[in-house]
Parts: C-alpha cells; structure tokens; sequence
C-alpha cells in the first residue's frame, strides 16, 4: 500500500513530467483512488508505478481517467432544476444571448439536461453552452450525447421531478442499449479540456455551474476556482454548486446573495 509520504512524491512527479498539479486535492479520496490502481494494476512497489506514469503516456491518462471521479446523472438533484427552471431562465430570458459554463461536466449528462431546459424555456436558440473538463476521455463521450439505455428510467423521473412536462424519450432515440440524444440539442454545445487548478477565465457568463467537483478540492484550491469563477462572471450572474458546497466560508461569499436553500448564488457586485 501507499504511505503518505510516498503519495506526495507521487504528486510530485505527476507536475513534474506531465504538468498535472493534483497537489490541491483532498488526499483521502486521492489516496483511495491511486491505491486502487495500485493494486488493480499489480504494482510491487511505488518506483514501478512511477516509472510507468514517467514512460508511458497512455498509462498516464489512464490514471487521469482513474483518479477523477466521474459520477453523474442527468436533472442530477431534480429540485435544483427545478429552481433553476423556474427561478433563474426567466431571468436569463431577458437576454439578448445566454453564456453558461458547465465546469467539470464529466461525461455531459448535466450538460444534456440544460439543454433540454433551455430547448422547453425557447431559450437554446439565444444561449452558448461551454462545457468543461480535465479528463479528455469523458469530454470525447459527452460530444457523442449517448446514455446507457438503462439509465434513462431514473433519469425521466428526475426530468418529471424537475418540473418537466413532456415525453422524456422524445430526446433520444434508442438503439442496442443505448440512448442517442438529438443533435438538435447539441449544437449549442462547446466541449473542451480545461483544468481549475491551471487554467485560466476564458469568457464572461450569466450562469456557472461546477457541481461536485470542489469537494474533491482542499480549502485553498476551492478559493482559487470561486476567484476563477468570480472572475468569469457577468455582473448579478449566478453560481450554481453542488448540494454539499459551498460559497460561504470564501472571502468571496459576502460579494455573493445566496438563493432560497438552493446551490445558487448570484453575484451582487
Ligand atoms: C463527480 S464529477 C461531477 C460531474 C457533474 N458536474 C455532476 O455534478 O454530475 C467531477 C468531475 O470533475 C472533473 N475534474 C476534476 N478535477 C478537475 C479540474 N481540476 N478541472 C476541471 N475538472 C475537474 C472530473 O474529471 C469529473 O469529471
């Protein structure tokens, strides 16, 4: 198994050869993940792991792809849609053009399910979806807006929940077990790599939303994406986290008028 110490060298060496900094992430859920692989992978010791993550690239995003977290579910939390459905597009309706960033979208589920919102508000003509991520791997099944079939029980009653009215299946069409969503949905859809830790602001939007990716953050790291994000939003846009984060411990959160109970914050000044 992997001590402490030997898990910072890790660390290191991952910035080292492949500029990846992880130093930010919570190291318990760190540590689990790369001790998995560890072992999945058959490893006798901590140098031999190393000298593959140094010599072989494909077996480095391999451990990107392992050590991200990726769980996600379309209308995922069905009373945040709800509020953003109801609350916050129509406030965005009076816009001449609509800015979102989906920040750690994983593999698009979240990003498919504004669409939809956007697509039922007669808003996704006016409005410019950027989506984001650090693992190359999901951002290239996300273009693709194909589920696993088996998913699309639970995620019609999270739509129902969140205030939808129509057909669910009237997005997709099925085939051998998966769900191919409209690529009427997709064209407002911007996929690209992009990094919390080391990239910076790259446009100005109305709404942000970066849920359960901060978790995976220590407080240092939180504050330097909330900065980011403070610094990519529009004058009284909104943020918008997942049910376990939180803007209220950043020096920013004052700045901010936080929603009902809802993850959403909109920016005051
Ligand atoms: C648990 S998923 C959340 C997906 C979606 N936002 C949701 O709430 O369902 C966390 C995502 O954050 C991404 N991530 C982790 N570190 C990141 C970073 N430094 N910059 C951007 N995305 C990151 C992971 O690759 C993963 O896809």
């Amino acid at each position: 198994m992997i001590n402490d110490r030997e898990l910072e060298v890790l660390i290191n060496e991952v910035f080292e050869y492949h500029g990846f900094d992880f130093s930010g992430y919570s190291r318990a859920s760190l540590k689990r993940r790369i001790e998995r692989l560890y072992q999945i992978d058959g490893f006798k010791s901590l140098g031999e792991m190393l000298s593959k993550i140094r010599t072989e690239p494909e077996y480095f995003k391999h451990l990107i792809e392992e050590v991200t977290v990726n769980v996600t579910e379309m209308f995922r939390d069905p009373l945040f849609y709800k509020t953003l459905r109801e609350e916050i597009l129509p406030i965005l309706a009076t816009k001449p053009f609509i800015r979102l960033w989906h920040a750690g979208c994983s593999s698009g589920e979240e990003v498919y399910s504004m669409a939809i919102m956007l697509r039922e508000a007669n808003l996704l003509h006016k409005s410019l979806i950027y989506a984001t991520d650090i693992n190359q791997q999901v951002l290239d099944s996300a273009k693709k807006g194909i589920f696993p079939l088996q998913t699309m029980k639970q995620y019609s009653e999270n739509y129902r929940l969140s205030g939808g009215k129509k057909d669910f299946s009237d997005y997709y069409t099925a085939n051998y077990g998966f769900a191919k969503f409209s690529s009427d949905l997709s064209e407002k859809m911007v996929f690209s790599e992009h990094s919390l830790v080391s990239d910076g602001s790259f446009n100005e939007f109305d709404l942000i939303l970066c849920r359960n990716v901060l978790i995976y953050f220590d407080k240092e790291l939180q504050e330097r994406a909330f900065e980011l994000f403070d610094n990519s939003l529009s004058k009284l846009g909104y943020l918008a986290l997942g049910t376990k984060e939180t803007l209220k411990f950043s020096l920013l959160g004052k700045r901010y008028k936080q929603l009902n109970k809802e993850k959403i914050w909109k920016k005051m000044e």
